[in-house]
C-alpha cells in the first residue's frame, strides 16, 4: 500500500490533507507534537505519532520504516504574535523542523510538499495580485521562518535532484478551522456570531485578504506532490473582511454590529496572490466561491461549536 506522512495532520488543514489521502488509498501517517493540534481531528483510519518534529532522530527512523511516497510538511508554529514574543522556538519548528523533515527523507529521496504563506511572506510594498517571482519582505518572524524554510526546499530539491514544492497558501478557510486561533477569519467570526456576541473587524472591515476554501488547498497540494517548485495557492480575489461578515451574518441570521478596528500591529493592510503558475503548472485553480464556501463553513462549524469539538 502507498504511505504517505502528514506532518502537522492534527491540525486544521493537515487533518484534510490526510482525508482526502486516505480517500485516494494511501495509508497515512500523521505526525504531529499537538502542540495546537487536536488528536480529534486525525482521521480514524490514519495511524498517529506524537512527536516534535525539531526532534531529528524520531521523526528519521519513523521515515525510514515506512518508505512514505510523499511527505506533506504542514507541521508549524503557524501564529503570528507567538512568532515575535518566541522567536527562537518559531525557528526552531519552522526552520529546524523543516531541515529535519528534509534530512529524514534524504535518503529515500522522498518529494517533499512544504506549506508557506503568501500574505506574511510578500510584506506592504508588494504589487497586487503578487507573482511568486516577488521577492520576499516579511515584516514579522512567522514570514522570516517560512521564507528561510523554503531556501532549505529549494536547496535540498536542486543538491538531491528531488521535485520537493513549496506552496504558497491563501487564507485558509473551512471546516475544523480553530476559533481560538489569531488568523482564522471565518472561523472567529463564526463562532463570535453563534455566541451572539459582535465580531471585531480589524482594518475597520476594510482589510483585504484572498481567502481560500481548505478543499481547494488540499487539492493543491496533492497536484504538487512530486511537481517541484513554488506555487501561489489562492484564489487571486481581493476581498474585504467586510464581505465575510456580510455572508456569516446573512448565514446566521444573527444581527449584530461588528466593531470596528485598526490593525494590528504586523498585519498587512491588503492581500491578493497571483494563481497563474499553478494554473499553467499544476492545472489548479480555485473552484469553491465565497458565495458557496463561506455559508457552508458556518453550518458545518456550528456543528463543531455545538458539540464542543
Ligand atoms: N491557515 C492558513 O490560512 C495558512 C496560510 C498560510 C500557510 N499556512 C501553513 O499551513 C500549515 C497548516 O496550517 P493550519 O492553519 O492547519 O495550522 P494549525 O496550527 O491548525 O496546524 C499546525 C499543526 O502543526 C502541529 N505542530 C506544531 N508544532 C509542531 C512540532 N514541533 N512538531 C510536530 N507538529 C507540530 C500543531 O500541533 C498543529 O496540529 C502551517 O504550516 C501554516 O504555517 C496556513
Amino acid at each position: 500500500m502507498r504511505t504517505a506522512v502528514v506532518t502537522g495532520g492534527a491540525g486544521f488543514i493537515g487533518s484534510h490533507v490526510a482525508e482526502r489521502l486516505i480517500a485516494d488509498g494511501y495509508r497515512v501517517i500523521v505526525v504531529d507534537d499537538l502542540s495546537t493540534g487536536s488528536e480529534q481531528r486525525v482521521p480514524a483510519e490514519a495511524d498517529f505519532e506524537r512527536l516534535d518534529i525539531v526532534e531529528y532522530e524520531r521523526l528519521r527512523d519513523l521515515i525510514i520504516s515506512s518508505s512514505p511516497e510523499a511527505i506533506f510538511h504542514l507541521g508549524a508554529q503557524s501564529m503570528v504574535t507567538v512568532s515575535v514574543s518566541d522567536p527562537w522556538r518559531d525557528s526552531a519548528v519552522n526552520v529546524t523542523g523543516t531541515l529535519n523533515v528534509l534530512q529524514a527523507g534524504r535518503g529515500e529521496q522522498v518529494p517533499i510538499v512544504f506549506t508557506s504563506t503568501g500574505g506574511a511572506l510578500y510584506g506592504n510594498e508588494a504589487p497586487l495580485p503578487t507573482p511568486e517571482t516577488q521577492l520576499p519582505a516579511p515584516v514579522a518572524p512567522y514570514g522570516a521562518s517560512k521564507w528561510a524554510a523554503e531556501a532549505y526546499v529549494q536547496t535540498w530539491a536542486l543538491a538531491d535532484a528531488v521535485p520537493h514544492s513549496v506552496c504558497r497558501l491563501g487564507n485558509v478557510y473551512g471546516p475544523r478551522q480553530s476559533p481560538h486561533g489569531e488568523a482564522g477569519v471565518v472561523s472567529i467570526i463564526s463562532h463570535k456570531l453563534w455566541s451572539g456576541e459582535p465580531p471585531t473587524l480589524f482594518g475597520n472591515g476594510e482589510a483585504t485578504r484572498d481567502y481560500l476554501h481548505v478543499t481547494d488547498a488540499v487539492e493543491a497540494m496533492v497536484r504538487a506532490a512530486g511537481a517541484g517548485g513554488v506555487f501561489n495557492i489562492s484564489a487571486g480575489r481581493e476581498v474585504p473582511v467586510r464581505e465575510i461578515f456580510d455572508l456569516l451574518s446573512q448565514e446566521s441570521g444573527v444581527q449584530v454590529e461588528p466593531v470596528l478596528a485598526p490593525l494590528r500591529e504586523g498585519e498587512l493592510e491588503r492581500s491578493r496572490m497571483d494563481p497563474t503558475r499553478a494554473a499553467e503548472r499544476l492545472g489548479w485553480k480555485a473552484e469553491i466561491s465565497l458565495e458557496r464556501g463561506v455559508p457552508e463553513t458556518y453550518r458545518a462549524l456550528v456543528k463543531e461549536f455545538e458539540t464542543g469539538d
